[in-house]
């Protein structure tokens, strides 16, 4: 199904590809984030039981110019993993883009294909064992038969990562939206919109939620295709929490976890004991809901789900031959910060701070933490250090309480 705004949605991204990017830049940094990292669909996906030998296939369902497919690619193609990455969107402009930034990176585990995502599941691209689709959903006609698409088109055992845009941290977005259905009408040319909304954007009073929202920073630093994205999209809508999560289900899906896990637990925010006690009695979604309701600085939810007929995955933490890795952070500049923090490790998540507190093997522990070591060799190492047996593993199970819901400490995928 399409409808008006469909088909505005598509002469938008022919016209400007989103994110706005130069296939040039790809020589010199690789842009990471979620959904998407490597490291995250190991973890979080399969729980790092799925060995990095079988063969891997994803689909970047509304791949825009690229900058999931170029992550998960590279990754994929930096681990010597056997893999295919199928690029699928409708605007052939982003096409081009994301083709010449893999040509750059030499890249050959990606398929492009030209097609809608409303017309998955589609034999002839198969099934796949990851699907992302970020940023997507949420400008579709109807989310739920996208998202249901995208199910089908999933392996057993696979899963999806999910990017859709939030209300809260959004908070002035739609204002200006709406002032700019008046100002700059959607029958008008893209080029002349773009005009109108950088004329409003520097005459909106100082009073505007959105001049006041330090965390929606599209129109100012991306460019005309960020503003045309923010300001002038033809369909966007936020999702709450519970929104996200009922659409997950009915899409026959179940959340496996919001990234980062700890931004959405609200105790982190709350230490009266009285209100603990109320959180305590709420259901995950609730919390998750309840953090967000306090934070009001969400602006994405960013979502890992799998088949509601899967069981949910669960990383062999107890396993000494799992091997733990830090997502891009280094283990030994880790140890030092959290020395330099006496004992807390200080983290933000758009702008609002928070102190973890670390154990007391935290350093000793992280500073080991390469990648190759096993969790059974670090523990070794540590007890060898002067530790006792049962300090090293009571401070590693504390660490990973900290850092795991962090989307910091994962497990690496078996080499087998
Ligand atoms: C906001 S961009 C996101 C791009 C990319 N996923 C990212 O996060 O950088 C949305 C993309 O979805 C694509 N899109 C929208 N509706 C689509 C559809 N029905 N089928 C395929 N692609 C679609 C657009 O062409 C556009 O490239």
């Amino acid at each position: 199904m399409t409808d008006a705004a469909d088909t505005a949605l598509a002469a938008q991204y022919e016209a400007y590809p989103y994110p706005l990017r130069d296939p040039r830049d790809e020589a010199k940094r690789l842009i990471v984030g979620s959904p998407s990292h490597l490291r995250e669909v190991d973890h979080w996906i399969f729980g790092a039981r799925r060995p990095a030998s079988q063969p891997f296939r994803a689909l970047m369902a509304g791949g825009g110019s690229g900058d999931g497919t170029m992550m998960l690619a590279q990754h994929l193609a930096r681990a010597g993993r056997e893999a295919e990455v199928v690029w699928l969107d409708r605007s052939a402009a982003a096409r081009k883009v994301a083709e010449a930034r893999a040509q750059v990176r030499k890249l050959e585990n990606i398929r492009f294909v030209n097609g809608s995502l409303l017309d998955l599941p589609d034999p002839s691209l198969g099934q796949f064992d990851y699907i992302d689709c970020c940023g997507v959903l949420h400008h579709l006609p109807n989310p739920l038969a996208g998202l249901k698409g995208l199910a089908a088109s999933l392996k057993p055992g696979g899963g999806i990562g999910l990017m859709v845009y939030a209300p809260h941290g959004r908070t002035g977005v739609y204002m200006l939206q709406d002032a700019l259905r008046l100002l700059a009408p959607a029958d008008q040319p893209p080029a002349e919109r773009v005009e109108i909304a950088k004329r409003l954007w520097k005459q909106t009073p100082e009073t505007a939620w959105l001049k006041k929202n330090p965390w929606i920073t599209d129109h100012i630093q991306g460019g005309d295709a960020g503003i045309y994205d923010l300001l002038l999209n033809p369909r966007d809508v936020a999702y709450s929490v519970p929104q996200l999560v009922a659409l997950i289900e009915e899409a026959g899906l179940a959340l496996t976890c919001l990234v980062e896990p700890l931004r959405y637990d609200p105790d982190i925010y709350l230490p009266d004991p009285r209100l603990r006690t109320r959180t305590a009695g709420m259901s995950p979604v609730e919390r998750a809901a309840l953090a967000e309701a306090i934070t009001g600085n969400m602006g994405i939810h960013i979502a890992y789900c799998r088949r509601a007929e899967d069981p949910a995955p669960a990383p062999a933490w107890d396993d000494p031959a799992s091997v733990p890795v830090l997502r891009e952070l280094d283990g030994a500049a880790l140890a030092k910060g959290v020395q330099a923090g006496n004992g807390a490790l200080p983290v933000a998540f758009d702008g609002l701070k928070v102190m973890l507190p670390m154990p007391r093997l935290a350093g000793a522990i992280l500073s080991r933490v390469d990648g190759e070591r096993t969790i059974g060799a670090i523990l070794d190492e540590v007890v060898a250090g002067g530790a006792s047996r049962e300090q090293a593993e009571r401070d590693f199970a504390a660490l990973r309480k900290q850092l795991e819901p962090l989307n910091r400490l994962l497990l690496a995928a078996p080499r087998g």
